[in-house]
């Protein structure tokens, strides 16, 4: 198991349930929460018929999956943490006919599933997975050819964002961590790594992957996919844990995350 796999399977126990849905932006602004869902809908209104078929990587408690049961689509759930998927089980139990669940790591669920998917979802998760390139190549072999992948909920390459939305973005995520446990813990993790020192076997360090390094390359993803013939749109949003500074980032037209859906329908 690398480093990143051995960090998540750490950090995402029983502990942490009620504390993630509350802390993660996607799931707790119901602006941003919006967004997600027209994405979700717009694959979906991209599959030419039902019964669609999601396969729904780095499925977490369930929330996102719930949304997209509630699409009436037939889900299958990979997710590496038994407790996250004991809380996904409970929480889509009414769905429980169209849903099926992998526990176990997704890069070992896509090098042995044979089967075709309409759409492949990756809801917050490519930043966990320090090869997020290779793991699409390996999903879009699940993807059927009207098929489409769907991502949301990844930093934006830090260096690829306007100075002054970075340096809101820090302040934002600064001001709200004061308020919360280990306050000193994590401004010495921050220095230290500010300094390029990371630590094979540290959870914060390894978790949040690109989180904690310099974001997710949109633009390299947006390529890999079109080279693959995929029309792919981009959606580049505000994202910030506090509501103070998630509406006033909004309001201010400030960009810290983005989605991708790439397809191979017409472009939207
Ligand atoms: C930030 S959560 C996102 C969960 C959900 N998609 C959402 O949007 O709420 C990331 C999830 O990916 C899982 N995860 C991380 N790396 C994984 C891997 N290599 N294989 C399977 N699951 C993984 C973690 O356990 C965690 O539940």
């Amino acid at each position: 198991m690398n480093e990143a796999r051995h960090a998540n399977a750490q950090v995402y126990g029983s502990d942490h349930l009620t504390e993630y849905v509350e802390t993660t932006p996607h799931l707790s602004h119901p602006a941003v929460t919006e967004l997600m869902l027209k994405q979700m809908r717009r694959a979906l209104s991209l599959c030419p018929a039902a019964p669609v078929r999601v396969l729904d990587l780095g499925a977490g408690e369930g929330s996102v999956t719930r949304h997209w049961l509630a699409l009436r689509v037939e889900v299958t759930a990979v997710e590496q943490s038994p407790a996250m998927m004991a809380e996904l089980r409970a929480k889509c139990a009414e769905h429980g006919d169209r849903l099926r669940c992998a526990t176990m790591e997704v890069e070992a669920y896509l090098s042995e599933c044979r089967e075709q998917f309409d759409i492949v979802s990756c809801i917050a998760f490519l930043h966990h997975v320090p090869d997020y390139a290779g793991l699409l190549e390996l999903a879009l072999q699940r993807l059927r050819k009207t098929g489409v992948i769907v991502t949301f909920a990844d930093p934006l390459r830090y260096r690829s964002v306007p100075r002054g939305h970075r340096l809101f973005q820090q302040f934002a995520y600064a001001a709200w961590r004061l308020w919360r446990p280990d306050v000193l813990g994590g401004i010495g993790r921050r220095i230290r790594r500010l300094r390029g020192v990371y630590l094979p076997g540290s959870a914060f360090d390894n978790a949040e992957y690109h989180v904690t390094r310099g974001g997710v390359d949109q633009d390299a993803l947006v390529a890999l996919l079109a080279n693959k013939g995929l029309n792919v749109e981009i959606v580049r949003y505000w994202s910030s844990q506090s509501e103070f500074f998630q509406r006033t980032g909004s309001k201010l037209g400030l960009m810290s995350e983005f989605g991708l859906l790439a397809h191979a329908g017409d472009a939207g």
